[in-house]
């Protein structure tokens, strides 16, 4: 291999490289759903969540679908539970009371499909037609799960009683201080890709776009600055907050992020089953957009837009390039970023150097997902594939922006074309922000 780029791939390597992916899933999904009983599958623990017994399925239904009976072509295994685990047929509210597949029949279900579509992979031509070109199918499949296995993170996050996700430590800050915010400049840049085998349809194509110059945070806002914003009033004082954020705030009473409370001595939150105290250098995690908008404006800045993350994370000043993350091209390593559940909790701001920018900006992949002010929209040319239902239904200024993934995102599923977005009041999911502000003239 003299080149880094995919298309170049041969098709045992797309084959390998595909298997390797949908294993590493299937392992996660295992780990989430056998560290708990029957029962607490069965159970919904939010009104938000899926009982995890059907995400299971579902991420077993999806798999059928695209890579058992379109790609493979071949006969449907279970055709009469398609509806059940549609998720446009039911609400999350209204999974509970569905004649589920119980979680033995459901651990079955997945496997059967996975043998099948295993068997598709090593027949099936790699190319001839969209979806078996670069093993995109198998490459999207791949993504549901690890997309479920994040999922099922949060519901375990909401789920009460004893500890039973352990992991180790992320990887401490590293000595030395970094500077609190970087110029990034201005000028066009690439934007979306064209190239990335596996970018689902709202990453494309690439385009040009223009940016201003801005200064950008250089790591994620951290649960100790947010606490201060906290201890100064700021959830009352309604000058920080937008018209709807105000809205949001009074008409729910929120106090604090979610699973935050406040002792005698500071701010504690739970987290996986655990009550500790807040860690001041992680970043925040658990608040709404909302929260974070007015944060930005009680710290006289503003959160960026999601051309200006793009342009953060992917802008190389050097070449003039866009590159796939901010490191480089590479797959992200352990050293680059904190990804894909290996640590069950965002790292402490500066913890991966290797993982910056050039200009500088760190952690914008892994650790806690960035809210962005950008309205979820698709790019000049979009083009839905090969679904309408993955996100073209979802366009609209009803739904925020959110880049860069968090712990809980697997490599697979992330890149710096990768867009995820979600209701601008939504706090279960593992959701930060990093401020930026407009640089002066002259500067950048
Ligand atoms: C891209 C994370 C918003 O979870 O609703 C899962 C991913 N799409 N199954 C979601 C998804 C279909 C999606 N997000
Ligand atoms: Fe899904």
């Amino acid at each position: 291999m003299t080149t880094t780029e995919s298309k170049d791939l041969g098709a045992e390597e797309l084959r390998a490289r595909a298997a390797e992916a949908l294993t590493r899933a299937r392992a996660r999904s295992d780990a989430l759903t056998d560290a708990v009983d029957d029962e607490d599958l069965i159970r919904q623990h939010s009104k938000l969540m899926s009982p995890l017994v059907w995400d299971l399925a579902h991420i077993g239904s999806q798999e059928e679908l695209w890579l058992v009976r379109d790609v493979g072509g071949r006969e449907p295994l279970r055709p009469d539970i398609d509806d059940i685990y549609d998720a446009f047929q039911h609400a999350r509210a209204d999974r509970p009371a569905l004649p589920l597949l119980s979680p033995a029949e459901a651990r079955s279900y997945v496997r059967e499909v996975r043998e099948k579509a295993f068997d598709v992979l090593e027949r099936v031509p790699l190319g001839g037609r969209r979806l078996t070109e670069q093993a995109f199918a198998f490459g999207m499949v791949t993504q549901h799960e690890q997309q479920h296995d994040e999922t099922m993170l949060a519901t375990h996050q909401l789920r009460q009683g004893d500890p039973v996700l352990h992991a180790p430590e992320p990887p401490p800050a590293r000595p030395g201080t970094l500077p609190a915010e970087v110029l990034v400049p201005g000028g066009a840049f690439t934007m979306g890709t064209s190239a990335e085998p596996w970018a689902l349809d709202n990453e494309r194509p690439a385009h040009e776009i223009a940016v201003d110059a801005y200064w950008m945070d250089t790591t994620p806002v951290t649960s100790g600055a947010y606490a201060g914003f906290l201890d100064s009033g700021g959830y009352d004082d309604e000058r920080w907050w937008s018209p709807a954020g105000w809205a949001y705030r009074t008409g729910s009473g929120i106090t604090a992020p979610r699973f935050w409370k406040r002792e005698q001595d500071g701010w504690w939150r739970t987290r996986f089953g655990v009550y500790e105290r807040i860690t001041a250098a992680e970043p925040v995690v658990h608040v709404s957009f909302f929260e974070a908008e007015a944060y930005a404006a009680w710290a006289g800045r503003r959160l960026p837009t999601e051309a200006e993350w793009e342009k953060a994370a992917r802008f190389d000043p050097a070449s003039g390039r866009s590159r796939r993350f901010p490191w480089g091209d590479e797959e992200p390593g352990a050293e680059h970023a904190n990804l894909g559940q290996r640590h069950l909790r965002p790292a402490p701001a500066g913890a991966y150097p290797a993982g910056a920018s050039p200009t500088g900006v760190h952690q914008l992949i892994g650790d806690v997902w960035e809210w962005t002010s950008t309205d979820l929209h698709g790019y000049p040319g979009f083009a839905a594939f090969p679904y309408q239902e993955y996100s073209e239904v979802f366009f609209g200024p009803e739904y925020k922006v959110l880049r860069g993934g968090s712990f809980g995102t697997d490599a697979a599923a992330i890149r710096g074309t990768f867009r995820n977005w979600d209701y601008p009041i939504r706090r279960q999911i593992f959701a930060g922000f990093r401020t930026a502000r407009d640089a002066g003239p002259g500067e950048g």
